[in-house]
């Protein structure tokens, strides 16, 4: 999604803003751009290649200077193309710039407000509601660039995250968000603006991420917060050891390759603080409210979908409560039956989902006021607004397909479900011995499986010239097999379909022929030899098997191609299962030669709707 990096300095900032840029190529976007001021001009690059093209830009028009704003874009409004990338600038009469402005996030009312500026003259090069905005602190520019902006942003309705500067004040830069993050970044004569810290980690000493409705003056030595109140704030600062994630590649081919193999680690880190399970791990506050609930409504999109799907089969089962699992985007618009006694816990990587975050408020704003996020972004929105919530410390996940931000959650999950069952006194004293151990357990066991690489390598050959799978589970493993589809279609572009194995002969079958792989996710559990009946209707039809099954499983068919997995893992299978579909995924995309930290059209936080 669309990236911002800013940066008012005491020297050239264009280097720094391109080093930035580059920090948030990994979010997705189909643009990008960079405006300098210098030499008493406002000039600046727009390319619709990579971050590198505007480097080269910079170079042939000797751009530098010591205020930038810079861009990465993902179209919503306006295909991807020059003009519509930002920054985007509003003129003087002369012709000469005087407003430049990047934007993150939809500005709704921008139609009426477009119609308001055309009536008074402004003409529109690009189809963007972000250059209403841009146009909109031209025309209300007052000679002080900070009071303007306080006052356009109060008659937009939307999501922003902005960067303002003005030629008339060159030497600050005027920022402010609402329903989409902004971070401050605070250097040695030098301060930032960005979307992400990761953009300004290496630069910034200390951050402050803004809450909804501030407004801020950066200036070298210098910076100014004022909340929505207008009322000066001093927000909490963040040190360097805060933000500085480690983003080198190392051996790795991909960072999604890099991230697959650090899951035992994120894992176990994740799970750190846990070694006997005390009823406050999710918080003090959670004890009562775990005891009033009477159910769970678990909200997510995509992969975070699939783990809250998963964790509904673990709830009712070890804690026997309630669970309901909807997809964000759905739940939000949707007359639901509101229950005050339900859990509304929110799952999402990177905390911005502008859908999740949505459906939270929605559930709040209809009086569902129990809820608790599980979250790999402490300072995120969808923290910020819960009550309760776990950090999942997967470290930074750069690849847009979520690997080890999954595992996790799905960790945290499990830890959750016997936590509920505790608190509700129904986990015996060796369920809880049991389930403990082997949560302790789960990094090793991770790292064995992950050994099965060069196994899942010879069947991605096989995959690497398909245009279609199938991907069946049942019970727990079904939406493992749904999140091994997602990972299939996303960066292999195959067309991945998963199914409950059950439903195979109400629809589906009909697809199977010889030319269709059909990838089974087989543990050895009660529902086993239901599956075996599944994989026979397959085979009936020509299908080609693909299972991963136990070490001790009997399935003895030389016409299967089989991958064991090295141990049973009980009620936490499903996560060692995630691990050979990653792997399958990814190594297909690899031999098919797509771009698979990047997958086109993709993008890594999708903080607009
Ligand atoms: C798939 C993937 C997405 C995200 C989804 C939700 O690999 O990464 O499906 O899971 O966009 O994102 P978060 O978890 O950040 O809310």
């Amino acid at each position: 999604m669309c990236g911002i990096i800013s940066a008012v300095s005491c020297k050239d900032v264009t280097a720094m803003l391109i080093d930035g840029l580059s920090r948030l190529e990994y979010r997705g976007y189909d643009s990008c751009g960079i405006a300098i001021y210098g030499k008493k001009n406002l000039r600046r690059v727009r390319s619709m290649k990579r971050v590198s093209d505007l480097s080269k830009q910079i170079i042939e028009n000797s751009l530098y200077g010591c205020i930038g704003l810079a861009h990465t874009r993902w179209a919503t409004h306006g295909m991807p193309s020059t003009h519509n990338a930002h920054p985007h600038f509003s003129n003087l009469d002369s012709g000469k710039p005087r407003i430049a402005l990047v934007h993150n996030g939809i500005i709704e009312n921008y139609d009426e407000l477009r119609v308001k500026l055309q009536k008074s003259g402004y003409a529109f090069e690009s189809q963007t509601d972000t250059e209403v905005l841009v146009h909109l602190i031209n025309y209300n520019y007052d000679g002080d660039i900070f009071r303007t902006v306080q006052k356009v942003t109060k008659l937009l309705t939307g999501t922003y995250a902005i960067a303002v500067f003005c030629t008339d004040e060159p030497y600050r830069i005027i920022g402010s968000c609402k329903g989409a993050p902004l971070v401050l970044g605070i250097g040695d004569n030098e301060n930032f603006l960005a979307s992400d810290v990761l953009a300004i980690s290496g630069k910034a000493n200390e951050v402050i991420y803004l809450d909804d409705g501030d407004i801020v003056d950066i200036q070298c030595n210098n910076f100014l917060i004022l909340d929505s109140y207008n009322v000066p704030v001093n927000r909490k600062k963040y040190p360097k050891s805060s933000f500085m994630g480690v983003v080198e590649l190392g051996a790795y081919r991909h960072y999604m390759q890099k991230e697959i193999f650090e899951q035992p680690r994120a894992v176990a880190d994740t799970l750190q603080e846990v070694n006997a399970l005390s009823e406050d791990i999710f918080g003090i506050e959670s004890i009562e409210i775990f005891r009033d609930i009477d159910s769970v409504l678990i909200i997510a999109c995509g992969t975070s979908y699939y783990a809250g799907m998963t964790a509904k089969y673990w709830i009712e089962s070890i804690a026997k409560i309630r669970v309901s699992v909807e997809i964000a985007s759905e739940y939000r618009y949707r007359d639901s039956v509101v229950n005050p006694k339900s859990l509304v816990l929110v799952i999402s990587q990177s905390g911005e989902t502008s859908d999740t975050l949505s459906a939270l408020k929605h559930s709040i704003s209809l009086g569902m006021n129990y809820n608790m996020a599980i979250c790999n972004s402490p300072t995120s929105a969808i923290v910020r607004e819960c009550k309760l919530c776990y950090i999942t410390r997967a470290g930074i996940e750069i690849g847009v397909a979520s690997t080890k931000a999954f595992t996790t959650q799905l960790s945290v999950l499990f830890l959750l479900s016997i936590t509920l069952a505790k608190n509700r006194s129904i986990l015996s004293k060796d369920n809880e011995i049991t389930f403990l151990k082997a949560l302790r357990h789960l990094p090793a066991a991770l790292s064995s499986v992950l050994d099965l690489e060069p196994l899942v390598i010879s069947w991605a050959n096989h995959f690497a010239n398909k245009e279609n799978a199938l991907f069946l589970g049942r019970g727990m493993h079904y939406p493992i097999a749904l999140e091994g589809a997602l990972k299939m279609k996303e960066i292999s572009y195959i067309h991945a379909e998963a199914y409950p194995a059950g439903e195979l002969k109400h629809g589906p079958l009909a697809l199977v022929t010889d030319n269709m792989p059909v990838v089974v996710v087989a543990p050895k559990d009660i529902l086993l030899e239901k599956l075996k009946s599944n994989m026979q209707e397959v085979q009936a039809r020509g299908g080609k098997l693909y299972v991963f099954a136990d070490a001790d499983s009997k399935i003895n068919d030389d016409s299967i191609h089989l991958i064991r997995m090295p141990e049973n893992y009980g009620m936490l299978s499903p996560i060692l299962h995630t691990i050979p579909l990653q792997l399958l995924a990814y190594h297909t995309a690899c031999i098919r030669g797509t771009d698979v930290d990047k997958p086109r059209n993709l993008a890594k936080s999708v903080t607009v709707e």
